[in-house]
């Protein structure tokens, strides 16, 4: 299997929008997306698809701040999950992060996500706190860092 990761772009989004929720999830909508393509310095945020033969089967997004990356989000298409895409995505968020002298990797994720959950274990991630409540004032949501660079 050959993924490739490359910046994503307009095109890009285009080709997912239309079945992104179908497709991927109901996270995040088309119109975020491009605005954010749009503005790409405004938030100093990077967005990223994995591509197998030309089809994107899933994306992430990270904000840098200073020597923080924080994870805004990473999504493999429904019927490709569990066949390695998010962990080729987040090594490739990893590398990105220690070519852009990054010393700390963060996210959150929902108590109940355990794919999520065990994809940022995989990498070494660690919980770093809990916000209770935070998603519809009903799940927890769990903090994690990867501290890189050290
Ligand atoms: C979380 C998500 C991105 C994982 O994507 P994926 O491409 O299926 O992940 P991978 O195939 O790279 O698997 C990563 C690890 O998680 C494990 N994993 C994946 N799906 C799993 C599941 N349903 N249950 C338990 N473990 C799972 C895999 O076994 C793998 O570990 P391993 O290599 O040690 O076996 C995907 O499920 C998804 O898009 N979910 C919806 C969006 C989301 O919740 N994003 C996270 C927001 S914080």
């Amino acid at each position: 299997m050959k993924i490739e990761v490359l910046p994503m772009t307009i095109i890009d989004l285009e080709e997912i929008a239309e079945n992104l929720t179908e497709d991927f999830d109901d996270f995040w909508s088309a119109s975020v997306l491009k605005n954010e393509l749009e503005n790409p310095h405004h938030l100093s945020s990077y967005y990223f698809v994995a591509k197998m033969n030309l089809e994107i089967v899933g994306f992430c997004g990270v904000s840098k701040i200073v020597d923080t990356l924080e994870v805004l989000n990473i999504v493999t298409k429904k019927d490709r999950r569990n066949s390695g895409i998010a962990s080729f995505l987040l090594q490739h968020m990893i590398d990105f992060a220690k070519a852009s002298q990054i010393n700390i990797i963060t996210l959150e994720v929902n108590e109940h996500n355990l794919p999520a959950i065990h994809l940022y274990e995989k990498y070494h991630f660690q919980q770093v706190g809990i916000r209770k409540k935070y998603y519809h004032g009903k799940d927890d949501a769990i903090l994690m860092n990867l501290t890189i660079n050290a």
